[in-house]
């Protein structure tokens, strides 16, 4: 007799996208016709920079001649993209890390939600609330949950994020083991100062911790006086696994880039306390469940590094962030409060009431899809999420039906 894992039974029905998808997908077939305006799922909609459209072809190229053809690639990224990395993500900021401490990969979703896998089944994990699900639902399904309760998994440490912190958490008065951090926040659009993120390092390395810092919207960042990247806090080499993407910063979610940093600092420790090395932990599991990039996509993703490359993603990011404006300006102007939106894609919207129903008048009404805050944890409750990421004339028109609903 086969036995399934538990545990995803203790998922809620389905992935928060899924869901959404699911109920667009429902009104359109009972309204057909209907032009629906997607500002839900942060899902970019501007072609590739053509800096990477020309490396993407002349890697296709080479790959059609015998003598350029290549074959499978080194696990964790060739050197040319993760030196590329290193030296203009971190070495260009004072952050000194190494190309081989670089694991190129398809997304930091993926990569988001494997690393659980080289920590003990039973730690005490922080989790700010609201938060990108897949941190969640896969200490979920890796069984480091108890049940699902008004919004809620048992034996999870919650981190409030509300108005009243500015949606960043403090360190809690407690020692937890695993800590998820997001800057530029997803979904609250909450950015993290130096002073915010060191107390968060100092902590870790009093607790023995260990962060995990999603920073997939880095790009998006404007003000000079934010960190881009956790290493740029003294100590946090020793602390802390960074997840970066090319999805959002170059357009790559649908051809699929990005990368995770483990310093070879970094240590976890056995049930007798002696530390061990957490680079070839993930060495070994990266190596031994995936195959690497695609060599074509890697050279696209090089090509953000060139000077054409750079300007182009960088005009990208603040198309979108040009998009976010009108939105922030929009709601702020029905007298809503609103957060985010500046130096992120996302701007978290105060709607004072239930999340779904609000998502659902949204969308019946003015036929504009938006993420329920709630989709991402009780303090969710009564905020919805809006992507900038679609085209200017959607923004626009989305913007004008949302005004004429919610006047
Ligand atoms: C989001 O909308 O939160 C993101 O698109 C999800 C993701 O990047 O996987």
């Amino acid at each position: 007799m086969i036995r399934i894992n538990e545990n995803y039974t203790k998922l809620q029905a389905s992935y928060l996208f899924s869901e959404i998808a699911r109920r667009v997908r429902a009104y359109q077939a009972e309204n057909p016709g209907k032009n629906v305006v997607r500002l839900g799922i942060g899902d970019v909609t501007e072609p590739l920079p053509p800096a990477c459209v020309g490396a993407l072809h002349a890697a296709v190229d080479e790959m059609a001649a015998r003598e350029s053809f290549r074959g499978y690639g080194p696990e964790q990224g060739y050197d040319f993209l993760r030196e590329a990395i290193a030296k203009n993500d971190y070495q260009s900021r004072g952050a000194a890390i190494e190309a081989d401490e670089v694991f190129v990969s398809d997304g930091s979703k993926c990569d988001t939600a494997n690393v659980q896998e080289i920590f003990a089944d039973k730690l005490t994990i922080a989790i700010p609330d609201p938060v990108y699900p897949v941190y969640v639902d896969t200490n979920v399904m890796a069984g480091r949950t108890g049940k699902h309760s008004k919004g809620r998994y048992k034996g999870l440490a919650y981190l409030e994020c509300t108005e009243a912190n500015g949606f960043v958490p403090a360190p809690p008065p407690e020692p937890v083991d695993l800590i998820y951090l997001c800057f530029p926040n997803n979904p609250t659009g909450a950015t993290a100062t130096r002073e915010q993120l060191a107390a968060w390092v100092d902590y870790a390395r009093t607790n023995k911790a260990l962060i995990l810092f999603d920073a997939a919207y880095e790009a998006f960042i404007r003000d000079p006086s934010l960190p881009r990247s956790i290493y740029e806090i003294e100590g946090a080499r020793e602390v802390a696994i960074e997840f970066r993407s090319f999805s959002k910063t170059a357009g790559f979610t649908g051809t699929r880039c990005a990368f995770t940093v483990v310093p070879k600092a970094l240590h976890g420790y056995t049930k007798k306390g002696e530390a061990v090395p957490l680079h070839p932990l993930w060495t070994r599991r990266h190596t031994t469940k995936f195959n690497g990039v695609s060599y074509p996509i890697q050279r696209a993703a090089e090509a953000v590094y060139s000077d054409e490359g750079r300007a182009q993603a960088t005009a990208l990011t603040d198309f979108y962030l040009a998009n976010a404006a009108v939105i922030r300006a929009t709601l702020a102007e029905l007298g809503y409060t609103v957060t985010g939106g500046d130096n992120s894609p996302y701007v978290w919207v105060n709607v004072g009431k239930d999340s779904w129903k609000f998502f659902d008048k949204l969308l019946k009404r003015a036929q504009v899809v938006v993420t329920p805050g709630a989709g991402f944890g009780r303090c969710g409750q009564g905020y919805i999420r809006i992507s900038a990421f679609n085209s200017r004339e959607n923004v626009e028109e989305g913007m004008r039906r949302i005004r004429k609903v919610l006047k």
